[in-house]
Order: C-alpha cells, then structure tokens, then sequence
C-alpha cells in the first residue's frame, strides 16, 4: 500500500505515472494501484519499500507454481540458450502441443499463441468459417479479452461496449444472455441458432464471482449446440490447468468444441492456446484462414508449458492445491463467523470469491453479483493488502502449489487482525 511510509514506492509510482498511462501496462491493473513490486518468490512478493505480502493474485491467475518455481525456471534459462524464434517449427513447440493434447483427450490439434485474447479471435473466425453463420453467443460478466467484437460493459441486462473507441457496431453479430440458466440458452436457440457460429463461454465463471455451472447447465449447453451445428468454444484462460489438469471440461466431465488456454498453463511464462477438433483446422492448416504471431509457439514459451507439465502431469500439485486452498477458506470461513462479518466466501479452492453479502446463500448468476456492495469489498481488500494479503479488489482469490500450511496459518493471523479492527472500529 503506497502511503506516506512508503517513499520508495512513492517516488516510482510518480515515475510509473510519467511513463506509462495510468501508472500500468494493462488497464485491469488500474483496479488494483497499490503496489510498486520488486520482486516474488513462491506464494509471497516484496513491495519497493521491502513490504511482504502473501498473494493470492498471484498475477491475476497464471502463477499456479508460486512465482520463480526452480525446477521451471531452469528448463525456461536453458531454453533460451538454444535461441527463442526461428520462424520456422522446433522440437520443443512439437513436444509442448503433443504434451497438451495428452491431458485434454477430447482435443485433436492445437495452436499456440502469446495471449487469450488473440486466441479467442482464432476461435470465433474458425467457428464461422465451419458453419458458414455471422453470429456468437456469448454471457454477460463473461471475459473474453479487450478487442472490440468482443469487449462488454454489461450491467446483467444490457451489453454496452466495454469501451471508449471502441466501434459500437462491433458487438452487432453478438448476443449476450444470461450464464447459467437454461431457459434463457433455450429461448435464444429457439430464435437465433440457424445464425449463431459459436457459443463461447467460461465453464465456470471466474470473472465475475466464482460460480460453478448449475447441474446438467454444460450438459445442456453441449448437446443443443451439437443439435444445431454450433461450434461450442470453452474459454478456459482462468479454470485451465487450474480447477483440474484438463480444466474445467475434465472437472465438470462436459468438452467443447475449441477451447482456449492461456495463464496457468506456462506457470506465469505467457503462452496461450487454442485446443480443437481437427477437422475444425483444415483451413487453418492450408493457410487459407489465418492465424499468425511472430511469438508464436516460441522456445521459452513452450519450455514454460513443459516444465509446468512436469510439474502437473502426476496431478498431486492438484490434491495439495485442493487441500489447502480448501483449509484456507474454512480457516477464513470461521474468522468472519467468529466476528459475525457478512464476506460471503464460494467458488473451489484454487479460486474462490469473496463478497460482502446479507444474504448466506451461494449465487449462481451474474445479475445477483450486481446487487451486491462491490465497494465495499474494495475498501476491505485495501486493508488487507495493508496488513500483507495481496488480493484484487474484485474479489477472486487463487490458491496455487507454493501455498502452505505456515502461509495459510499466516494469512489468518493478519486476515483475523483486521477483522479484529474492522470490528472495533
Ligand atoms: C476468461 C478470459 N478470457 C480471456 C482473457 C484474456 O486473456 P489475455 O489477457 O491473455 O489476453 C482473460 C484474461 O484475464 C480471461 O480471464
């Protein structure tokens, strides 16, 4: 937290603001302006002034092995050593594609790219090049990156553009309608599906709350889309390699069509993915539809999706994960019992929400998050990052392998204290 005992941070924050708009290079960082950071290592990072915090941002996702794991670390050095773009395919880019599609067996090919956003652009011009239709379906407080087709301020009713400058009609060939209720997914196939190409969507909404799909919701989902010769695309930018090794469609046992994969799948190294069907490639693999990257597939990116597969593929990062995020949300659960605090906590444990919230009951809809006192928890997360608990101020905590049972019993100590001021105050 940047205050008057912070001079270090003090001084870089009026440089950052001199140099980059805004103080950041990506405008969701604005959400959370309170640290200049030096460095992280594990499941803990520094502030300029030397301030630590236990981190549950964890870089807003990609983190999933603590920062610096050493193991990844040093095949991602010893990659860089043999050059990082040749322009041409190599032999780690080859084994990082088979190594992918081994722990997701719906899919059949894959491409790499350097973000989610591009990928998903991939996915949309695949889908409306197989089904020859113009539109995308597609739910509000849903993410899919910050490109203008695709880019929403919505208010649970309303999908606005998301931005200034952003060309309204832009949105026009997409229909945003309500997550999670089958009704609304059926009343929209009814009226539009001999135009719709793709139905995206995140299987378990991490963006907005952390709400898990409803019984027989994907389920639904897969086999109208299949009726209607929809390409059904899963962003799994947050649950991949996240909520399970093959992410949300192997923890909710539903597979799309294309999915895309970014943050936790390179442990922080930026590398993305779009993971498919083959036959929903052939253009692509002709050249004929074009996805291109000068990053692309590069060697330190794909070193990174080697060396967190190593670290996954035995699955027992995922029993750790699950066990101690799951500690740290009872242990978090029974403080603000014992000081009769209304944060609602719910999601899984590698990701979990936390809202301020009369009512006790989980939410299962993007429209009851809008109801809610979001400033409220702003103003709680700015306590706890001054008590050394970096969180957003969105509400989302990630959990990932580096976390322990001395950091868990170390974060309720602080997460107890504030409460205990809060309380007082
Ligand atoms: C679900 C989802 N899709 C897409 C994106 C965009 O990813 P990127 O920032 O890598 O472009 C994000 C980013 O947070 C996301 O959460």
């Amino acid at each position: 937290m940047i205050n008057d005992a912070c001079a270090i941070q003090q001084n870089l924050r009026q440089r950052a603001n001199r140099a980059l708009p805004g103080g950041v290079s990506s405008n969701t960082r604005l959400l959370n302006p309170h640290l200049i950071v030096e460095r992280a290592r594990g499941c803990r990072l520094w502030d300029a002034d030397g301030n630590e915090y236990l981190d549950y941002l964890l870089g807003q996702g990609p983190n999933f092995l603590g920062y610096g794991p050493p193991r990844v670390v040093e095949k991602i050095v010893a990659a860089q050593g043999d050059g990082i773009i040749y322009a041409a395919t190599h032999r780690r880019e080859i084994e990082a594609a088979e190594r992918v599609l081994g722990v997701l067996p719906w899919a059949d090919q894959l491409r790499f790219g350097s973000s989610s956003s591009e990928m998903i652009q991939a996915a949309m011009r695949i889908a409306r090049n197989a089904t020859g239709r113009r539109n995308v379906l597609r739910f509000h407080g849903h993410y899919h990156g910050w490109f203008d087709n695709i880019q929403i301020r919505s208010d649970g009713v309303r999908a606005l553009p998301g931005s200034l400058g952003q060309l309204p009609e832009a949105l026009d060939p997409t229909l945003t309608i309500a997550w999670n209720d089958p009704d609304a997914f059926v009343a929209a196939l009814r009226e539009h599906a001999d135009t719709i190409a793709a139905v995206v969507m995140e299987p378990m909404m991490l963006n907005a709350g952390a709400i898990v799909p409803a019984p027989g919701y994907l389920e639904l989902v897969r086999e109208q889309c299949a009726r209607s010769g929809i390409v059904l695309i899963f962003d799994e930018t947050i649950s991949g390699f996240r909520v399970a090794l093959g992410g949300a469609a192997e923890r909710f046992g539903v597979t799309p069509d294309l999915a895309v994969y970014g943050k936790a799948m390179a442990a922080g190294w930026p590398c993305a993915a779009l993971v498919g069907r083959a036959e929903l490639f052939t253009d692509v693999a002709t050249g004929a539809l074009t996805h291109a990257g000068t990053f692309n597939g590069n060697t330190i990116a794909t070193a990174a999706v080697l060396a967190s597969l190593d670290e996954l593929e035995d699955r027992s990062v995922y029993r750790h994960v699950e066990a101690v995020g799951a500690d740290l949300m009872d242990g978090l659960a029974a403080l603000l019992e014992n000081h009769g605090v209304p944060l609602r906590l719910q999601g899984l444990p590698m990701a979990f929400h936390a809202r301020f919230d009369d009512n006790p009951e989980p939410i299962t809809r993007f429209e009851q998050l809008q109801e809610i006192d979001a400033q409220r928890y702003g103003r709680f997360a700015i306590q706890l990052i001054e008590s050394g608990i970096w969180v957003a101020s969105r509400g989302i905590w990630y959990v990932s392998a580096a976390h322990n049972d001395d950091d868990i019993e170390d974060t309720l100590k602080r997460f107890d204290a504030v409460l205990t001021e809060m309380t007082d105050a």
